[in-house]
Formats: structure tokens, C-alpha cells, sequence
């Protein structure tokens, strides 16, 4: 079964969880373990955007934070400023960031040594980025445009 194959199957019931449910932790909890399972990345997960601390009246990026929500696999870290990372940068520059190899990504943040390759997909609520979709391989060079595109059209799901 070719990758495409595997995101046409898992597409619709993508799309049959995220309906039957109201709930995001929920929908994102089963689309971690929707997609963990099929691929078998070595970490599959979310980080939603929530204020840094208390919430301020102003509603700027700075004031906000990525916390680790649902996600398969190991230990992660739990909190990614604006900008950094792969999973800060995907927020801030509104788009999917897709690294062959994250050695070479400069201020990637190594949650796990085994880590190689990662997607990270924004999930966006009109216009507004709310959470991202990260993946992490153990090899390089795992994600390519079939990923990208699949990925960021099941985030719409959400
Ligand atoms: N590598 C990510 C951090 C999250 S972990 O991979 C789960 C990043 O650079 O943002």
C-alpha cells in the first residue's frame, strides 16, 4: 500500500471522528492515535496555543504559548515559545514547515534523540492559528508533499 493509499483510507475516518465529536482534545486525542497507529511514527501529537500564564485582555502572539495537548509516544516537552522550533516557527509563519532532517534545522528543539525527520501543520480557526499538528520519524526524509497536503487536509477536519 503506497502512503497516498494509506491517507485515502484514513482520511474519511478522520473525517467520521471529527463529526461524530464536538470536543478538540477529544478529536485531536483520536486522530494522535489514528495516525500514530497507521504510520507508525515515533511521535504523533498536538501543541495548542493557550495564554503563557494568566489570561491578559491583550491578545497578541507573545502572550501565548505552545502546551503539549494529546500526542502517541514518548515524553515530550510541554511548553514552545512563539517562533521557536519547528512547531513555534510553523505558528508563526502560518504554514506547514516540513524538515528532512532536523539536525540541519537550526533551533530545533530535540524533545527525543531518536527524532530525524518532522512535519509540523498548523490547525487554524478562522485565521487564526489554534494548535499545530506535529510529526516526528525516526528516519530522514520521511515527509514529502503527499504528507503535507493529506495532513493539512485533515487538520480542517478539526
Ligand atoms: N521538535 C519540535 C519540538 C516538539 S517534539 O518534536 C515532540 C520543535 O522543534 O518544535
Amino acid at each position: 500500500m503506497t502512503k497516498e493509499d494509506r491517507y485515502k483510507s484514513l482520511l474519511p475516518q478522520a473525517k467520521a471522528l471529527c463529526e461524530s465529536e464536538s470536543d478538540m482534545i477529544a478529536k485531536m486525542a483520536n486522530i494522535s492515535a489514528l495516525l500514530h497507529t497507521t504510520f507508525g511514527f515515533w511521535w504523533t501529537g498536538f501543541y495548542r496555543v493557550a495564554p503563557a500564564s494568566s489570561p491578559s485582555p491583550k491578545d497578541n502572539a507573545e502572550d501565548h504559548v505552545l502546551i503539549l495537548g494529546p500526542f502517541q509516544g514518548p515524553l515530550a516537552c510541554t511548553r514552545i515559545p512563539f517562533g521557536r522550533g519547528v512547531c513555534g516557527t510553523a505558528w508563526k509563519e502560518r504554514r506547514t514547515v516540513v524538515v528532512p532532517d532536523v539536525e540541519k534545522f537550526l533551533g530545533h528543539i530535540a524533545c527525543s534523540s531518536e527524532s530525524r525527520s518532522e512535519i509540523v501543520v498548523p490547525v487554524c480557526k478562522e485565521d487564526t492559528v489554534i494548535a499545530v499538528l506535529d510529526i516526528d520519524s525516526r528516519e530522514l526524509g520521511t515527509f514529502d508533499e503527499t504528507d503535507r497536503r493529506n495532513l493539512e487536509t485533515l487538520v480542517r477536519y478539526l
